[in-house]
């Protein structure tokens, strides 16, 4: 972990470590995105675009001074209008318009840009073969819908179900859940030891999607990247069960505490 995570460049600005887009949060779930921007956002990314509602921009304008705003973003995109200088997109937490989604998806596969596809955006589709990377993050449930394969089925063989799709797809499958699994193209699974069940909560996938943006937009290898992105989350996790109830674990808590536990590590 430590020979992969990169100390940050003291001679950076801004540009060195990407701007990311992430479209996520409407209307009847506007925490998603807020919750995946602050996430991105202490994961160390340059700059961040989140495209959501109007509404929802409003409302998070506040709360993520940091960040640009392309309202209906969503919108735009299937318009082909993608924001221009991104260095990778985060699509789904909290969007329930499949029509949209599915249009920009369409849209950004053309894209150069990796690709992290999450919660609403997630389905069973087939994956076009492309330059640049696309990175699922299924729970189990998800995970089903997306293979046809019942939930205790996957649970029972996790690494070989993951490592299948991951195969016949060619994209990269974060199984998530305790014992997080990372299966890439080429044959590589990674399996994650940290985290507990203080994560088991609405939201906490939502923190995931946002690291993972920003430590794909940052980092020069995309292994390690999403490898570390879901360590770290679990991490967090770790620290907080030390001194507190693993119960009393808010998804926001993870991202207050990356700074404390990403520290050990630069
Ligand atoms: N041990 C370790 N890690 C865990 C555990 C556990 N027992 N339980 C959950 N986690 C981790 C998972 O590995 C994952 O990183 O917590 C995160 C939970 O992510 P999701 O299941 O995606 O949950 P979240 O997105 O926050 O909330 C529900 O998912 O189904 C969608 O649309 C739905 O928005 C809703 C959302
Ligand atoms: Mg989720």
């Amino acid at each position: 972990m430590k020979q992969t995570f990169q100390k940050r460049e003291q001679g950076a600005h801004k540009g060195t470590f990407g701007t990311g887009l992430l479209l996520a949060g409407s209307d009847e779930m506007p925490g998603s995105a807020l919750l995946a921007g602050i996430g991105a956002l202490r994961s160390g990314i340059g700059k961040l675009m989140i495209g959501t509602s109007r509404f929802v921009a409003g409302i998070l304008a506040g709360r993520i001074p940091e960040a640009m705003y392309a309202h209906d973003g969503l919108k735009k995109v299937v318009d082909g209008q993608v924001p221009k200088g991104m260095k990778a997109c985060a699509i789904g937490p909290g969007l329930p318009d499949q029509k949209a989604i599915e249009g920009a998806l369409q849209v950004l596969f053309q894209t150069d840009l990796p690709l992290i596809i999450d919660a609403g955006a997630l389905g069973e589709r087939q994956y076009p073969s492309r330059k640049a990377e696309i990175i699922l993050t299924p729970h189990p449930g998800e995970f089903s819908k997306m293979t046809g394969v019942p939930v205790p089925d996957i649970q029972k063989n996790r690494l070989h179900f993951a490592l299948k799709y991951a195969q016949e797809q060619g994209v990269i499958t974060v199984l998530k859940g305790r014992n997080t699994v990372i299966a890439f193209p080429d044959g590589d699974l990674f399996v994650n030891e940290t985290g507990n069940a203080g994560l088991a909560k609405g939201g906490t996938g939502d923190t995931l999607t946002g690291m993972l943006l920003a430590f794909i937009s940052s980092e020069k290898d995309i292994k390690s990247a999403v490898a570390n992105a879901v360590y770290f989350h679990g991490c967090c996790a770790d620290l907080w069960d030390k001194t507190k109830a693993q119960r009393g674990l808010l998804a926001s808590d993870v991202s207050e505490l990356l700074p404390e536990v990403m520290k050990n590590f630069e």
